[in-house]
């Protein structure tokens, strides 16, 4: 894991000596804000060391990756200042603990994700705005005199996706969050990890599949992306469940590395793993046939995340009346194919997008949550490899706009993940 943290002086950016506030969220983007009253700010010292700085009045400096366009992060995304007053009500303030940057969020930010953000001005930008990022672990700093369930101190997570979670800190409603109800032996990166990646694993094979329980340890499921987020998690749920693995991914630059990748998927507990060369090569029948002791151990399901020929090869490495579920869509290639593996093989073509599936089951998505951090808790899921970007007060935009930026090149050796670097 490195860290791309840059240490910098603190900039010149004083806050407001006199601002105006519109609401409960005060910008620094003064002329974009209805004045509805006048509040005063300290004027001396406003940046204590470098690190958060809070009013005489109790208003919380933040800072968010925002986008009021369409575009690549690189052209769109703006960092955005902000103050946050004390919580009312059944508001709670929150600091970011990290935040990871997943092939959605960027989709998202481009403009070409079926979930559209809601742009507003609640933080103060200039332009109608949204908040990047979906997912992210925070922690409790303020709770407003009606909050039931939170405290001081309590981790959360965002109930549903598009709220925005690349922001060391917010002001949401009790009811929008999720309490990790233990955090004891868990990690900011293991909780901001856990309600999209995990939980599409989980659901995919919970959910399209009808394993026969009497054989565990007899059925296979079969995917491509198996390094990625889902692909490691559904490597591990696989060895928990008893399910075995065949697992795909591409070639690294050298035979040595691509070795190191097929062992560390070994290590989570991969039964096998095949590049994609392998994979679309001739001989991958032959091996399908020994690894599933000539068919009698039956491959029952595929995860799709790559599309094109990659997908079809897996479809056809599908036992008769198997399903197969496509949740991504990597090389931008349709899947396509052979009529005869619906006519004969009676094969079953599924999707799955944990957004919508969450939205309608909420009870369920916090008991799949809770069944990950338990089974993390007890060392049975291991971290995701990470690239972190340490969020200080002093990170400069360009440097986090770099970050996001980088999330969909491939051959990646960790996931891009905020960890913010500031006390409450
Ligand atoms: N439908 C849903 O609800 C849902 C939920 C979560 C994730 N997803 C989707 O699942 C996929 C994986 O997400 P993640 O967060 O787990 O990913 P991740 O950890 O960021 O990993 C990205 C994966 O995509 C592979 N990849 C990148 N570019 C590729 C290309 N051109 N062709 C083939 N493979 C490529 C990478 O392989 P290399 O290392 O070889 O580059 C890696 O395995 C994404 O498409 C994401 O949108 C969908």
């Amino acid at each position: 894991m490195f860290s791309r943290c840059v240490a910098r002086s603190a900039v010149g950016s004083t806050p407001f000596q006199t601002s105006v506030v519109k609401s409960r969220i005060i910008s620094h983007h003064l002329s974009s804000v209805t004045t509805t009253r006048q509040c005063w700010g300290p004027i001396s010292n406003p940046w204590v060391d470098g690190r958060r700085y809070i009013s005489v009045y109790g208003y919380t400096q933040a800072k968010a990756l925002v986008y009021s366009r369409y575009g690549e992060p690189q052209d769109v995304l703006q960092l955005h200042k902000h103050s946050i007053s004390a919580p009312n009500g059944s508001q709670v303030n929150l600091r970011l603990l990290a935040a990871p940057m997943n092939p959605a969020d960027i989709n998202q930010i481009q403009g070409v994700y079926p979930s559209k953000p809601t742009f507003q001005t609640t933080i103060g930008t200039q332009d109608p705005s949204a908040i990047g990022g979906n997912e992210g672990a925070f922690e409790v700093i303020a709770t407003g005199p009606g909050v039931q369930g939170l405290a001081q101190g309590d981790w959360v997570i965002m109930k549903r996706t598009g709220q925005g979670t690349w922001r060391t800190h917010a002001q949401l409603d009790e009811s929008q969050l999720i309490k990790i109800e233990n955090k004891e032996g868990l990690t900011p990166l293991q909780v901001s990890t856990v309600s999209v990646n995990p939980v599409t694993a989980y659901r995919m094979m919970k959910d399209f599949c009808d394993w026969d329980w009497l054989r565990t340890g007899e059925e296979w499921l079969i995917q491509n992306g198996a390094n990625s987020g889902v692909g490691r998690a559904a490597i591990q749920l696989g060895r928990e469940w008893g399910i075995k693995t065949l697992n795909v991914v591409r070639e690294r630059k050298t035979p040595e590395e691509t070795e190191a990748l097929k062992q560390e998927l070994k290590d989570l507990g991969a039964t096998a793993v095949v590049t994609e060369a392998e994979l679309l090569s001739r001989d991958f029948r032959n091996m399908v046939h020994e690894l599933t002791r000539q068919g009698k151990e039956p491959i029952r399901l595929a995860l799709n995340c790559v599309g094109g020929k990659n997908a079809t090869a897996l479809a056809k490495a599908l036992a008769p009346g198997s399903h197969m579920v496509t949740y991504g869509a990597m090389s931008k290639q349709p899947v396509a194919l052979p009529s005869g593996l619906l006519i004969f093989k009676n094969l079953v073509f599924d999707g799955f997008w944990v957004s919508r599936w969450g939205d309608k089951n909420p009870q369920l998505k916090q008991n799949t949550i809770s069944d990950v951090l338990e089974l993390t808790r007890a060392g049975k899921f291991k971290d995701i490899p990470v690239d972190e970007i340490k969020w200080s007060w002093n990170t400069e935009a360009p440097e986090l706009i770099a970050a996001v930026q980088e999330t969909l090149t491939g051959y990646r050796s960790g996931k891009g993940l905020l960890t913010f670097e500031g006390d409450d």
